[in-house]
């Protein structure tokens, strides 16, 4: 898996994040099952509450082309710090994820770190749980 390339596409999608309100903006690529690439941005609106992160933006587009398995996701801020996914993205990337997902926080191409899901959402609640 080409984590370099993953990253540089979340570093190009951040390009068109709508940041009006907080002015950060957030770049994510998903790589899904088929090894197709998914990008998104975050999306403010005047309305805080109806913002979409940059994670389920890339999220939604690939489910809504038919994806239904992502096996890896690149998330770029834009502080020095390393930018992690929020509590609702983790949750919505539970619901479509591998079991081995790679969640790859990076500041940039070269800097990078690579998380299991069960480290960024130990215990998370999924779809198994409603299974009798
Ligand atoms: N944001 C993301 O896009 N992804 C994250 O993982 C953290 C937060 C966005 C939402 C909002 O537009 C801005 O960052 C500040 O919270």
């Amino acid at each position: 898996m080409d984590y370099k390339e993953l990253i540089l596409k979340a570093l190009q999608a951040r390009e068109n994040a709508y940041v009006p309100y907080s002015n950060f903006k957030v770049g994510a690529a998903i790589l899904a099952d088929n090894n197709k690439i998914f990008t998104g941005c975050n999306i403010e609106n005047a309305s805080f509450g109806a913002t979409n992160c940059a994670e389920r933006t890339a999220i939604f587009k690939a489910i809504s082309e038919g994806e239904r398995k992502l096996k890896a996701i690149a998330v770029v801020g834009s502080f020095k710090e390393f930018t992690f996914p929020c509590g609702i993205c983790r949750q919505v990337i539970s619901e479509f994820c591998t079991e081995d997902i790679k969640i790859i926080i990076a500041k940039n191409e070269n800097e990078y770190i690579v998380k299991t899901f069960e480290e960024i959402l130990p215990g998370a609640f999924t779809n198994k749980d409603l299974e009798k």
